[in-house]
């Protein structure tokens, strides 16, 4: 950090087609506040720009769904989105749209500069097209089978089971999305930025200029860059987007990810007339938050963009994180498996903290991790409440019951109290190095080693035992834990912005600057002073209140009943029928001899599971049929039943045994066979027709 004068935080803009759940904030936006609220307490030039991504079939697709247009689709999730942030205390410096004239304006501006340039390759090529819709089928236009796991739900863009980015014409078995009609190819023109020219460059840039990058995003940009870079389309068939700024090239946009990333650019534009000063001088530092799914975009795709526009700065870090899970499970929109933020803002309020300390605590950093309701529970009651809360209460009650609120000058400081204020020092250094390698849950830990320290301390000192006998040592004691109080409310600003406002009330100063607490950064060179003795706190009730175990319940049956439900509707569509077959003749259908006949005996056949072999009354004859029924059907069920058969089906010999015929079954979605039986007796050999 040291090397830059100014940084510019991004966090990945979220698609304006739905509301934010637990994922998007542990994967990008919590970690993006607590760095950025590190950095403004720390006196950094730095701004935070984010803002809603407006583009791309996501959006056209919920229109679709919902029968509107796609601008009423962001309209409406712009300001979910952007309220959910300012409650959550995510203190972006703009939230910026990219439906606005100025991202319209420097999106269409950056494709033309490199258009000009002759940066791009146009190519015509052969894409999915939809003969009922008469439209192209881009992206998530398309679901078809995954070619590398074989997940059947897999998006023309992106196999969101393993992760892969596709191209539509990869997936096996296509389907639009719009009409369910199987694609054909016809010929369109797009523009592709040729990534391979880029390759040496990305590989030194990358893999020998960023080792310091995080593992998971290193990895995963070398393993694109091992596999060969190929020309990127930017354009696509579609009305809704940035028009693509090139004469004769109506019905096409800008590709989502070509403007997306702009998006970045044009907010800070839109922010401040020295916008320049954040993308163009060497001297800023660009660090993009995003999750795993969007490392490609940020990492290779736009600094190859950036790199042949020309003039502006590349990302110096991207700490992208893995993803988190819900009680096990990925959580999907599609099957309601999340938390939600609106949700967990009604039944939660007042607890956003509660929820980000959660998400830090557990933040998925190096690998995917899980969020569970009962650790949602345990890290409220033991931590917040047990440990910071009780310890902050104790500093402030017993302050204003001894002192009416008035810090006390302490005594001469023993050994005790240097190691409990020398911990201040310890621990700034320890959070402040780890926020600056983006290791939140290590920085987040040694934030609250600090309100261990100081609960323990006063475990240990028991003024309230002390308080007859030594009234002296009290105010030591009560100077050391206010000053540890002041020291928390700055070092977990970052983690816990709404709470560590109102302990700043208390405590009277919204002053502090997170290197007060560096060694000597207080009024005195040895020992940290905060907060001067006779200024006055007062608290106002308790930072954190317990989570009984109905309220938590409550959340986990939610859970369980979505769970449920959703367990239903895919039995639900399972047992849709099999397509109807082709159409026969009627000679066809009259062609086969349909009886009625009644089984005499019947055994398994040794050696497998599927068959029985049953000796039939035709009517006609007496003969043997082998039928794969004995999974459904014991012998003794079926001996004396009457069935239908197919009595003219060529003899076939089955496991040794000649077969004249078949039992007709009814097979339902789930492969369950139930026998065709009429409904009440009749002669052997009647006719079914
Ligand atoms: O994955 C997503 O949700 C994208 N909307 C992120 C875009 S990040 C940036 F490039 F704008
Ligand atoms: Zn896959």
């Amino acid at each position: 950090m040291s090397d830059f004068k100014r940084v510019l935080v991004t966090s990945a803009l979220p698609y304006a087609n739905g509301p934010l759940h637990i994922g998007h904030m542990a994967g990008v936006y919590v970690p993006s506040d607590i760095y950025t609220r590190y950095l403004r307490l720390k006196g950094v030039d730095v701004l935070s720009v984010c803002g809603s991504d407006e583009h791309g079939v996501p959006i056209t697709l919920k229109a679709r769904s919902e029968g509107v247009t796609p601008q009423e689709v962001v309209d409406r999730y712009h300001e979910i989105n952007k309220r959910a942030f300012e409650e959550f205390g995510i203190a972006f410096d703009i939230y910026a749209r990219t439906s606005s004239p100025v991202h319209h304006e420097t999106a269409s501006a950056f494709f033309r500069k490199l258009y000009d340039a002759g940066e791009f390759v146009e190519k015509s090529s052969m894409q999915l097209y939809d003969e009922e819709a008469e439209c192209f089928l881009a992206d998530r236009y398309i679901t078809g089978t995954c070619p590398h796991c074989g997940y059947d739900k897999a998006y023309g863009d992106q196999c969101e089971s393993c992760g892969t980015s596709l191209s539509p014409t990869e997936l096996k078995n296509p389907r639009s999305t719009i009409s369910g009609a199987k694609p054909v190819t016809r010929e369109t023109l797009h523009w592709f930025l040729p990534l391979d020219r880029y390759e040496g460059w990305l590989r030194e840039w990358i893999l020998e200029e960023h080792k310091e990058w995080k593992s998971n995003v290193y990895g995963q940009c070398k393993s694109w860059i091992d596999q060969g870079l190929q020309p990127r389309a930017v354009s696509r068939d579609l009305d809704w987007g940035v028009p693509v700024p090139v004469e004769g090239a109506d019905g096409k946009v800008l590709y989502v990810w070509f403007d997306a990333p702009i998006g970045y650019i044009s907010a800070t534009r839109e922010l401040t007339p020295d916008w320049e000063k954040y993308w163009k001088d060497k001297d800023t530092r660009l660090v993009h938050f995003i999750g795993k799914d969007n490392i490609v975009f940020h990492c290779i795709i736009f600094p190859a963009m950036l790199r042949a526009e020309g003039s502006f700065i590349l990302p110096d870090n991207v700490p992208a994180n893995e993803f988190l899970n819900l009680e096990g499970d990925k959580i999907s929109t599609s099957r309601n498996w999340a938390v939600w933020l609106h949700e967990y803002l009604e039944d939660f309020p007042g607890k956003q903290d509660v929820l980000r300390y959660m998400l830090c605590a557990g933040m998925p950093e190096a690998k995917d991790n899980d969020f569970t309701w009962k650790e949602f529970q345990a890290r409220n009651n033991n931590e917040l409440v047990a440990v910071l809360g009780n310890f902050v209460n104790r500093a402030l009650v017993l302050t204003s019951k001894y002192y009416q609120g008035a810090v006390p000058s302490p005594g001469e400081l023993n050994d005790y109290d240097r190691e409990a204020l020398a911990e201040i020092a310890r621990s700034h250094a320890a959070t402040g190095a780890a926020l600056e390698n983006f290791r939140f849950r290590e920085a987040l830990k040694e934030a609250m080693g600090l309100a261990r320290t100081g609960n323990k301390y006063l475990a240990d000192t028991e003024p309230w035992k002390l308080i007859k006998s030594d009234e002296e040592r009290v105010r030591t004691i009560m100077y050391v834990s206010l000053q540890i109080t002041a020291a928390l409310s700055v070092l977990l600003e970052p983690f816990l912005p709404n709470t560590m406002k109102v302990l700043r009330q208390w405590l009277g100063s919204d002053s502090f600057r997170w290197d007060d607490l560096s060694a000597g950064g207080g009024t005195t060179a040895d020992v940290p002073r905060l907060i001067e003795p006779g200024s006055l706190v007062a608290s106002d009730g308790l930072l954190f209140e317990k989570i009984e175990d109905d309220i938590i319940e409550k959340q986990i049956e939610r859970l369980m009943e979505r769970k449920e439900s959703n367990m239903e509707a895919e039995a639900g569509a399972e047992a849709k029928p099999e397509p109807a077959k082709d159409n026969i003749g009627y000679d066809t259908f009259m062609a086969s001899d349909l009886r009625v006949a009644t089984v005499l005996e019947a055994e398994r056949v040794p050696k497998t599971d599927r068959l029985l072999k049953l000796t039939v009354d035709t009517g006609i004859d007496t003969r043997t049929i082998v039928a794969g029924m004995a999974e459904h059907y014991k012998p003794e069920d079926v001996v004396g039943m009457q069935v239908c058969i197919v009595a003219n089906l060529e003899p076939r010999k089955i496991r040794g045994i000649e077969s004249r015929g078949m039992v007709l079954m009814a097979e339902d979605s789930s492969g369950k066979l139930t026998l065709v039986s009429p409904i009440a007796a009749t002669g052997n050999g009647s006719i079914i027709k």
